[in-house]
């Protein structure tokens, strides 16, 4: 995906009021943009400065925030919230129950879930499992969160994993079934800590400094994110 706004506005018409143009001085400017071939429901709400590309579909309920990028053919549901700066890749369907927190990265495309066992002849809409990626998670390209289940902050979810349990803040995991293989500081390389026990390790990048204790790995000095 490139930065530039080719087509301010798009297809206006069928755009909520927060899609309508803002006049600022002799330039116009969307509070957000969407390509033409891209279809967004009236109703769905989308903040300042988010991007949606070819032969997207956003439904009505959607709740985006500001500055996210929504590639090509990118789905989202009605019953879906997506925080601000939330990158999503190509061919990304984000059902119905799925959350994203602010700066989550969906790589190009991953699955979400929201039925933990469908059957074609048997309804289970109201039994959809919700799905939490909180703040700053990475969800590799390919891979695939089963539903009903929490992935922490700045977790870092490897290409083609299949998670099927909740991940812990700044946990890496790959494989089928994924698996925790060590720590990813919020700049996103490997930490110098053991997969469990205890220790600590400062992120060259930032400064942030980590401990291990266990199975959690906390951030306890933040640093600043280049
Ligand atoms: C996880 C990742 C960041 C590598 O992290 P890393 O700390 O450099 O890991 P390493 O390459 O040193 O590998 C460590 C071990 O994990 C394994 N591993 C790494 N990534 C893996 C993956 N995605 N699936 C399965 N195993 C993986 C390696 O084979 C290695 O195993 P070994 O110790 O038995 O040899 C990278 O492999 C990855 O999956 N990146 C996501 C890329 C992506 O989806 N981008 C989307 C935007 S284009």
């Amino acid at each position: 995906m490139t930065d530039i706004d080719p087509h301010v506005g798009g297809d206006a018409a069928a755009l909520p009021p927060e899609g309508v143009h803002a006049a600022l001085g002799a330039a116009r400017r969307a509070a957000w943009w969407k390509h033409d071939s891209a279809i967004v429901d009236a109703g769905a709400q989308l903040g300042e400065g988010s991007k949606v590309w070819h032969f997207a579909h956003i439904s009505a309920g959607a709740r985006i925030g500001e500055r996210c990028a929504l590639g090509q053919g990118v789905y989202v549901g009605n019953d879906v919230q997506i925080g601000n700066n939330v990158r999503i890749q190509n061919n990304v369907s984000v059902y119905d129950a799925v959350t994203l927190e602010d700066d989550v990265f969906c790589g190009p495309s991953m699955v979400f879930t929201n039925v933990y066992n469908p059957r074609a002849a048997v309804a289970r809409k109201n039994e959809y499992r919700r799905t939490l990626v909180k703040q700053g998670a990475t969800l590799g390209a390919n891979c695939t969160i089963v539903c009903g289940h929490e992935i922490g902050r700045y977790a870092f979810v490897g290409a083609g994993a299949v998670v099927q349990k909740d991940v812990a803040d700044f946990a890496l995991m790959v494989g089928v079934p994924a698996k925790r293989i060590g720590w990813m500081s919020r700049y996103g390389e490997r930490l110098s800590l053991a997969v469990a026990g205890v220790g600590s390790d400062v992120c060259p990048h930032s400064g942030d400094r980590y401990e291990l204790q266990g199975d959690i790995c906390r951030l306890v000095e933040e640093g600043k994110l280049p």
